[in-house]
């Protein structure tokens, strides 16, 4: 049943996405269906994000996991669209239902810890008792990402909380959302988070006209006073994927540095770079210095792969193929400032507040890593909740309809 589903969701996303000029065709098809039952309408309705959870809530139930687990993806995923990620929010449960039902991903799997303290106690005596504790290797059991991601960002905190510092590396996990999640997790109890994970190969490296990396995106974050704070979450390409999917969908070309075509040429047709795939690191060509980018991505799979020998680099499965395990590794690191110099927290909101009240280039001022995503959720708060695409709509009214699940109740705007 859910192979229908998910042919008929995707079709309907990909019509969105999909690289010929019938495909604005379909889209303005869809628009214009929608319109005829409320599709002007729809524009002026959100959805609150408790009912997001619901949702998201009652598919992964019945896509076999535990209703506690379903509660870790449905809060993920809702974060991810609070925070105007909407490529990693609903948009991936479609994945994540796939992956369950074709069995590559096991919904019911618990993380469990391979090394740590512990077991290195007991192996070895007190000998490694002061030189492992902070640290712990995790097979995630092939689980979701998020329940993987969510148990070692814990562990890495209760690390941090008794020794200064925690880090957690993962193997055997899956597709974990937004870095920024985990990094928040650590910032709300005043501790810095670090999170970073491998993904399929989509980036070519310097020089390259071959994917050898996947978009490996990191996150860092440390609270400052008052609520602020700095939260970088970002792919180590130029662009995450959904950028160009974006373009597609805007009918616009993509900047020059984003993405190379088929031919391994750099290329600004947007529809050529998605069916290519082929990203370019974060700082674009080699004169834009990329390799900086290809420093990272390559630094998040030495963390993520290397160390904990899951699959890596241009061996892990090709993006949204279905064939095989994905076997992500992934890391988390949490570091309490106060094993430092006192007054970091004081220290950051006075730097935050210096960078801000610098001169603007132009009419927009200055911002800090973490600003667009706080801009965004305080319009989803002002609205009463989060506008979605009438695509994103149609597809989980299509999902909940062949899932028999209750569709997403849409309210007006407060605004
Ligand atoms: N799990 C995965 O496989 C995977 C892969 C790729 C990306 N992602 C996620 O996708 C999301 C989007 O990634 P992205 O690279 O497209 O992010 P992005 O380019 O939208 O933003 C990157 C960072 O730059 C900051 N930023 C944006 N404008 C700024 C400005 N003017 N001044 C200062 N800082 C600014 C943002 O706050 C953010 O921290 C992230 O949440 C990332 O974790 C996940």
């Amino acid at each position: 049943m859910l192979t229908v589903v998910r042919r008929a969701t995707l079709s309907r996303l990909l019509g969105l996405l999909t690289s010929s000029s019938s495909s604005r065709a379909r889209t303005v098809t869809a628009g214009t269906r929608m319109t005829s039952t409320g599709c002007q309408d729809r524009d002026q309705k959100v959805v609150p994000k408790d009912e997001v959870i619901r949702f998201i809530e009652e598919c992964m139930r019945k896509a076999g996991t535990t209703l506690e687990d379903a509660r870790v993806v449905g809060h993920h995923l809702m974060t991810a669209d609070y925070r105007g990620h909407f490529s990693h929010g609903m948009n991936r449960m479609q994945m994540y239902v796939q992956d369950i039902e074709n069995r590559i991903t096991d919904p019911a799997a618990r993380p469990q810890i391979i090394t740590d303290f512990q077991t290195l106690r007991l192996h070895l005596g007190d000998l490694l008792r002061h030189d492992f504790q902070a640290i712990a290797l995790v097979d995630g059991k092939n689980g979701l990402g998020q329940v993987v991601g969510k148990y070692c960002m814990e562990l890495a905190m209760e690390k941090a909380k008794k020794f200064g510092i925690g880090m957690v590396a993962a193997r055997g996990s899956n597709h974990y959302g937004i870095c920024g999640y985990y990094t928040m997790m650590a910032m709300e109890q005043d501790l810095i988070g670090f999170t970073c994970t491998n993904t399929s190969p989509l980036m070519a490296p310097t020089r390259s006209t071959k994917s050898g990396l996947g978009t490996n995106p990191l996150s860092v974050g440390m609270a400052a006073c008052d609520g602020d704070g700095f939260v970088l979450d970002m792919a180590t390409t130029a662009v995450a994927l959904g950028k160009i999917e974006l373009a597609i969908r805007k009918g616009e070309n993509i900047p020059e540095g984003w993405a190379l075509g088929s031919d391994g040429k750099v290329t600004r047709d947007a529809e050529e770079a998605f069916k290519a795939s082929l990203l370019m690191p974060l700082g674009g060509a080699e004169h834009t210095s990329g390799y900086k980018g290809y420093g990272l991505g390559l630094m998040v799979e030495i963390l993520c792969g290397i160390l904990t020998g899951s699959h890596f680099g241009p061996n892990i499965r090709a993006w949204k193929t279905g064939d095989k395990v994905a076997d992500l590794g992934q890391c988390f690191m949490a570091i309490n400032p106060e094993a430092f110099a006192p007054g970091s927290k004081d220290r950051l909101t006075t730097l935050l507040k210096q960078l801000r009240s610098l001169p603007s280039s132009g009419e927009k001022p200055v911002l800090i890593a973490g600003d667009p995503e706080r801009q965004h959720m305080k319009k989803v708060d002002m609205d009463g909740g989060i506008t979605y695409h009438p695509n994103q709509l149609e597809a989980s009214e299509d999902v909940a309809k062949h899932m028999s699940v209750r569709p997403m109740k849409l309210v007006p705007k407060s605004t």
